[in-house]
């Protein structure tokens, strides 16, 4: 006995075609006309679309960082994730300072183990000495693909050209992919000190220290550098006009260079969020930092005309009102000690958050929410409003992130063959996003009050319903590792 989605309408990176789906097992078996329903588990989808699972190629779970860790870790990210829609993430392991890229993996693998939903990671590379240089095609029979390297994040995780470099060439001998955080981190090192200097210290600081200049350069060092040494660059959350113009001159050159953008900065400005009043910017820093309207018109722009190819949403959350109870005293006792685990034990604490900038812009945590939020807003913003097609939303979404990052076509389609990670889009749903009502763990919403029409009814991971409406139906282990392959194709 299978269960046979009825009466909906299939919707890939390259159709739209009503269609029955029977899935037995953990895969899809079939796709066609009027499947006889006899002897299957009939799911009625009249005036639904069917979708894959949305993937995130770009979250940070459980992350050390800041001066705190970042809320949602593989237990509440993945449930926050599945309710909406997204089936599979990718999240960056950091290379542990002294250690290995392996003793990396073995950290996230312990994180990973209460998963819900299938994941993979990238290795985010800080210190590239001989061994670890000789370590990265050890990679690959991981299953990890993608390296990362920050340009940004001076003293913390940020490298150097020399590490950039080398690093390409590594990877392109091995036909990996290195992602990379494009800002100039040395100039942001000397604005920031300057403009606290001169004891401007608000929030909205933050984007000054940060212009789009320093996101431009450092995009056109990596491009030039994918050129030179013909490794596969993908750049991390794009923002402005310099950073997609480099990457566009790189494309027309033929460099092997494809970028992404994050579904908040089609929504969040400078002007209305980062310099609301009092600390309530802090809630919207992150980095690069959020742009301008006319910068919002670029990137709908790319993502139209295939210059980006993938919408993620680098969800790296944080308490805006943090620190509760007397946690530095735990926290002091317990060094090392599970955070996440004695938070959930003990309500009444909250490990520090975005409080922590409270007079300097600089001590802010970066990071936002959004892992539950992407589909709905991204169809509201996008397709709604007849910016992108259903199926151009399917191939960002999903489908993009699986062909770049070694998993198509198990995931990020409906085929047959593929795994069974299915949403039950609902077109005509209305929903209000809210801190009040999303799953992910975090006092506030960046979308407060915004009503999507969009969402999802029912979700399936491997054939296997999670989610149906309000209800959470996945447990804890039941998420897998998903091993990628290399040589991933330039989009
Ligand atoms: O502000 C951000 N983006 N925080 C998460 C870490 C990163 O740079 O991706
Ligand atoms: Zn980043
Ligand atoms: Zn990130």
């Amino acid at each position: 006995m299978g269960t046979l989605f009825k009466g909906g309408t299939v919707i890939t990176a390259s159709d739209m075609v009503p269609a029955d789906v029977l899935v037995e097992g953990e895969q899809v078996v079939m796709i066609g006309k009027n499947i006889p329903g006899k002897g299957h588990e009939v799911v009625n989808c009249k005036g639904k679309y069917l979708m894959p699972g949305g993937i995130d190629v770009h979250t940070h779970l459980d992350l050390d960082f800041g001066g705190t860790y970042s809320n949602d870790d593989f237990d509440t990210g993945h449930k926050a994730a599945a309710f909406g829609g997204t089936t599979m993430h990718i999240d960056f392991v950091i290379q542990p300072t002294g250690g290995s890229l392996h003793d990396g993996l073995n950290i996230w693998r312990k994180k990973a183990e209460p998963a819900q939903i299938d994941y993979g990671f990238h290795l985010a590379v800080r210190d590239l000495n001989e061994a670890v240089l000789n370590e990265i095609p050890s990679l690959l029979d991981e299953g990890v693909t993608s390296l990362k390297l920050f340009m940004a994040y001076k003293n913390v995780f940020q490298i150097d050209d020399r590490t950039l470099y080398l690093a390409m060439r590594q990877a392109a001998a091995h036909g990996m992919i290195v992602m990379v955080h494009a800002e100039n981190g040395d100039v942001e090192e000397q604005l920031r000190l300057q403009l606290l200097a001169e004891n401007k210290t608000e929030p909205h600081w933050h984007y000054h220290s940060r212009p789009p200049e320093i996101e431009g350069e450092a995009t056109n060092r990596a491009v030039v550098m994918a050129g030179m040494t013909g490794c596969r660059l993908y750049v991390v959350h794009m923002t402005c006009e310099p950073a997609v113009d480099a990457l566009r001159r790189g494309r027309a050159l033929g460099y092997p260079v494809m970028g992404e953008t994050c579904v908040q900065y089609f929504h969040l400005t400078y002007d209305k969020h980062l310099r609301a009043p009092g600390f309530e910017g802090a809630k919207f820093v992150c980095s690069p930092p959020i742009r301008s309207t006319h910068d919002q018109g670029i990137l709908w722009q790319a993502v139209r005309d295939g210059t980006l190819q993938v919408v993620s949403t680098d969800h790296c959350d944080f308490w805006y009102e943090g620190g509760v109870g007397p946690w530095q005293q735990w926290a002091k006792d317990h060094n090392g000690g599970d955070w996440p685990a004695f938070e959930k034990q003990n309500p009444t604490y909250r490990r520090p958050g975005k409080e922590l900038g409270k007079g300097n812009f600089a001590k802010i945590p970066n990071g936002l929410p959004g892992l539950e939020d992407r589909m709905m807003v991204m169809w509201h913003l996008g397709v709604n409003t007849g910016k992108i097609s259903p199926s151009r939303f399917v191939e960002l979404n999903c489908t993009n992130p699986a062909r770049i990052f070694g998993c198509y076509p198990r995931k990020g389609t409906i085929a047959v063959g593929a795994d069974a990670d299915i949403v039950v889009w609902d077109p005509k749903k209305v929903h209000t996003l809210s801190a009040k009502t999303h799953h992910m763990r975090v006092d506030y919403n960046l979308y407060e009050g915004m009503k999507v029409k969009g969402a999802p009814a029912q979700v399936y991971l491997r054939g296997k319903k999670i989610v149906d409406g309000d209800q959470w139906l996945g447990s804890n282990g039941s998420g897998k590792f998903i091993a990628r392959k290399p040589h991933a194709p330039i989009l």
